[in-house]
Order: C-alpha cells, then sequence, then structure tokens
C-alpha cells in the first residue's frame, strides 16, 4: 500500500476531514499543560526547548502503543498489523499536511530531521541545478545546518554564497538582500524563519516575493518556527520548509521536508533502495513518485506516530493563547535578565521592534555576562535544576558577527511559567558572585 493507496482510502471520509481525532480546542492553562509532561517534575526547570522540547504523555503513549500492539514495517506487509502501521504512518502525513497547510500530502518528506530535509534538498535539487558561479543566498543568522550544505556544494561544484548581515536590532539587511537578487546569479534564499540564538523572525513572506520575483527558489529553516508560530506553506509561498519533531514535541529522529509538488517530481532521488523504487534490473533501477521516492528504507514509523499525536495535541490550543503565553514569559525574562548587572541580551536591543511595537522576538533570548564562561555558568545553573544550553549553538558565523565564541541561550516552550523565570536571575546573580 503506498501513499497514493491510503489518500484514496482517506477521500471516502468528508472533504474537511483533516485530521483522524477529532480536536477540541482548549483554554491555555499552564499549570494543566505541565502535569501532562512527566519529565517535568519541580525539580526540574527546563528552559532548552530550542534544543529539544519535552514530549506530552499522549506522545509517549502512542509510540509505546505502536511498539505493544502494531510494530511491523509499513507499505510492505498485506497482514493486519503491518496495515495498522501502513495507514498510521500515512495519516501521519496527512497531519503534518494539513499542518503546514501544504497542497498535497505528497509534498510531505519524512526525514531524519531538520538536517537530513536540508541536505536533501543541497543534495539532489542543489546538484541537479545549480551550477558554478550560481549563488545560494543565507542569513548570517543561519544554523551550521542550513550552512555546511551549501559549503559543501560550493566545493564540489563553484556556487558562490552570499550572506545577508542583520542590524543592531537583529533585523535582517533587506537592502542587501536587494542588491544581492538584482545581480541576477541568485538561485536559492535559504534562510531560517526563527533565530535559535537571539529570536528574531525574519519576514519570510517578504523574503519569499523577493526571492521569487528575482527568479529565485526559497528554503525556510522552521526548526525553531515550527513550535512557536502557525506555519502555512501556500501563505509563505516558500518552495521548500523543513523542521524536525523533537522540537514540536514530538520525538527524536523524525523531520519533515515540504516541497513544492512540481518541483520535488522533477528532483533525483537522495538516497536510494528499498521503498523507493519502480523496478530494478542488474543494470539500473527506476524511481517512484514523491513522497515515496525520498524514504529509501525503512522509515521512522515509531517516530511519525509520535509527531502525529504532538501535532494532534498542540492543535488543542489556539495560536493566539500560544504567542500570547510564550510572548509573556520571554517578555518577563527579558526584564529579569536585562537587571543583571553585567549580563547582556546579544543580537537585539529589545524584543519589540521599536518603530512598529510588534514583538520581534519568540523562543529565546541569548546573552553573555562579563567574566563568567557560558559553559560555567550552565553548569552552575544544571546543579540547580535549570537547564539551559551553552556554547554557539551551531551558529559560528553569527557569534563572529557578534563577536563572542559562545553564550548562553534561556528558551521556552509551551509548558513554562512565570515561576521558573523567577527562579533564574537569583540562580545567575549568585553564580556571578562565585566567579568573582
Ligand atoms: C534553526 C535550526 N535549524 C536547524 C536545526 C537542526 O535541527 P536537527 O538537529 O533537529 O536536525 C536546529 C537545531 O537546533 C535549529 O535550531
Amino acid at each position: 500500500m503506498t501513499c497514493e493507496d491510503i489518500q484514496k482510502k482517506k477521500l471516502s471520509f468528508p472533504s474537511d476531514f483533516e485530521f483522524s481525532t477529532i480536536i477540541i480546542i482548549m483554554p491555555l492553562n499552564p499549570n494543566q499543560i505541565r502535569s501532562q509532561f512527566p519529565l517535568l517534575t519541580e525539580e526540574i526547570t527546563y528552559l532548552d526547548s530550542a534544543a529539544t522540547a519535552q514530549n506530552p504523555q499522549s506522545v509517549i503513549d502512542a509510540i509505546n502503543d505502536f511498539y505493544k500492539t502494531y510494530n511491523s514495517n509499513v507499505h510492505r506487509g498485506l497482514y493486519p498489523i503491518s496495515d495498522k502501521a501502513t495507514e498510521a504512518y500515512e495519516d501521519a502525513r496527512l497531519s503534518v499536511q494539513s499542518f503546514i497547510n501544504a497542497k498535497d500530502p505528497s509534498e510531505i518528506i519524512f526525514t531524519g530531521g531538520c538536517t537530513e530535509s536540508i541536505n536533501l534538498v543541497a543534495k539532489s535539487w542543489g546538484k541537479a541545478n545549480l551550477k558554478k558561479g550560481d549563488q545560494v543566498v543565507l542569513s548570517i543568522l543561519e544554523h551550521h545546518s542550513n550552512i555546511t550544505p551549501w559549503q559543501q556544494l560550493k566545493e564540489e561544484i563553484g556556487i558562490e554564497i552570499e550572506w545577508i548581515d542583520i542590524s543592531e536590532e537583529g533585523e535582517l539587511d533587506i537592502d542587501q538582500l536587494d542588491r544581492v537578487l538584482s545581480k541576477g546569479k541568485v538561485k536559492l534564499v535559504s534562510v531560517t524563519g526563527q533565530s535559535n540564538v537571539i529570536g528574531v523572525r525574519p519576514p519570510i513572506k517578504e523574503i519569499t516575493d523577493k526571492a521569487h520575483d528575482a527568479g529565485a527558489l526559497t528554503l525556510v529553516d522552521a526548526a525553531q518556527l515550527i513550535a512557536h508560530h502557525k506555519v502555512d506553506v501556500q501563505d509563505l509561498d516558500c518552495d521548500f520548509l523543513a523542521f524536525s519533531g523533537h522540537k514540536l514535541y514530538g520525538p527524536t529522529g523524525i523531520g519533515v521536508l515540504y516541497g513544492n509538488k512540481e518541483l520535488l517530481k522533477n528532483m533525483p532521488a537522495f538516497m536510494t533502495g528499498g521503498g523507493m523504487i519502480k523496478e530494478v534490473t542488474k543494470d539500473s533501477f527506476t524511481s517512484t513518485d514523491p513522497p515515496e521516492k525520498f524514504e529509501a528504507g525503512t522509515p521512522p514509523i515509531a517516530q511519525a506516530i509520535g509527531l502525529k499525536t504532538a501535532i494532534e495535541w498542540l492543535s488543542q490550543f489556539k495560536w493566539k493563547d500560544i504567542e500570547e503565553h510564550e510572548q509573556g514569559l520571554l517578555s518577563f525574562a527579558f526584564e529579569e535578565l536585562s537587571s543583571i548587572e553585567r549580563l547582556n541580551i546579544i543580537g537585539v536591543n529589545g524584543i519589540r521592534n521599536p518603530e512598529s511595537g510588534i514583538r520581534k522576538v519568540s523562543g529565546c533570548l541569548g546573552f553573555t555576562i562579563e567574566g563568567v564562561h557560558p559553559h560555567d555558568l550552565t553548569d552552575l545553573l544544571g546543579e540547580k535544576g535549570i537547564c539551559m544550553r551553552a556554547g554557539h549553538h551551531c551558529t559560528q558565523p553569527l557569534h563572529d558577527k557578534l563577536g563572542i565564541p559562545a553564550s548562553t541561550r534561556l528558551s521556552i516552550g509551551i509548558y513554562n511559567n512565570e515561576d521558573e523565570i523567577k527562579k533564574v536571575r537569583p540562580a545567575i546573580e549568585e553564580a556571578i558572585k562565585i566567579f568573582e
């Protein structure tokens, strides 16, 4: 049974069918939410959701149920538990399709994670379409996952990488993007939807429009954006979009690549092997159509089921409520951190745009403290159960631009509350005293 067969089965559902589970919209009650996450005990102040978010019990149960009651391979067996696994796996694709408003389920490719999704685009679309001298535009905010695959193409085929800078306010330099695009050599603009260090959100729709006007495609790295704001690929009009399940309250080991149907159809397979062929002879093979074409081998079945459950879990809440709750926490964290002597919040001067007043920082705040190394700080905070990340956060070019080798990051998820943020300032002040 292929994705297409499952889709045909699904067509017997009413036309507004979206999820296989009915979702009731719930008011956002942070404490009630927190109680659904078994790892979040009193002893843990988890402020590292930008690295990986915790899983609600329903996600853990769904994965457990798969392994206990219908663990089997997909698209292969004809016996009942294999059929059930195939249906659950393809249901997960429908959930993702609906969640990001893709036009067609075949536009959803399951990968091992956001990193693999971006590599897929570079190694499949990039190798087939780019030639020496073609340009790929990246922003200085990018995670290494959205840098190194393009650097490999620079080495292998001689493409050029153009970098777009940010202002002191953390805003992407759109004039610079215009100048680069006007030269007519850009084939792809590949940018993050939300920085994993300073939390700023580049204006993706504007960037997509500009790139398309200049004849270039766009890839959005939505690894951070996906859990904090509504992502609608048709509205953004992006050509590719990548994210990971584990930053969306789902399991590790699964990611998504959204790709425009026509583009995916014309791209060569990224990996080859079982599950993605029409026919193999001793001399050659022919590929199936997307999505299977890009899912060689046994896919992440339990992870897809977990991701579907995570999406259904998150979809109980309105984006407006999620944004309000998280922005409230981040504003509070900004005030608390700003009041600490010698602490410098990096990359942004505030979490609101001073002109428009629109909140422009989401998910995280990055900071440094004069005289205290981020690793030493997070070590001490860790002893108090406060989990934060230190280092370059896989964004060395951004740290070079900011003139720092490393930073500390406070990042939040839907389950955090003000009481947790309140623990941070005294703990940091105590750490500063120790290092004085
Ligand atoms: C902005 C951004 N892009 C890509 C990635 C890579 O995600 P993964 O390690 O899940 O592949 C991350 C991970 O932190 C990220 O923050």
